[in-house]
């Protein structure tokens, strides 16, 4: 599975941690960057894993910046996506199976890599539910 992932400055580390456990996994990370320390815009890249999110080149999508709040709110921005800034194991089961979110915002000032790693494979291993829930997700998406 194409997995996107971005972040800021902030996350950069995570962001290599991360790549390398996805690859250990067996999903494929496209890295949207940024690629390196240096201060950069959250948005930017928040965008760039919505639109590939979107566009169908990757099924699902990962972004982290300090809070994991701001990366999510512009991945969420984007038509189609629904992103979710998660820290705990519970929300990134129940938003996959409820919400069928698309997207998962991690905060690399708030977790450490192992909860991360946790966090980040629940994310890509859980189904959507469907049943119920479809309805209520389609219901989400008819907001603008
Ligand atoms: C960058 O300074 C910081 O604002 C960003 O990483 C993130 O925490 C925003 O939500």
């Amino acid at each position: 599975m194409r997995v996107a992932i971005g972040n800021d400055h902030l996350g950069y580390n995570l962001k290599l941690g991360l790549i390398e456990s996805m690859k250990e996994w067996g999903f494929e990370p496209v890295d949207f960057g940024c690629d390196s320390t240096q201060s950069v815009d959250y948005p930017v890249y928040g965008e760039k894993v919505g639109r590939a999110v979107a566009s169908g080149d990757c099924k699902l999508g990962i972004v982290i910046c300090g809070t994991g709040a701001g990366i999510s709110l512009a991945a969420d921005r984007v038509p189609g996506v629904r992103a979710i800034c998660c820290s705990d194991e519970y929300t990134a089961e129940y938003t996959r199976r409820h919400n069928n979110t698309t997207v998962l915002g991690i905060g690399a000032r708030v977790v450490t890599l192992e909860r991360a790693q946790r966090l980040v494979k629940i994310f890509l291993t859980t189904p959507f539910e469907g049943g119920r829930h479809a309805r209520r997700v389609a219901m989400l998406d008819d907001i603008h």
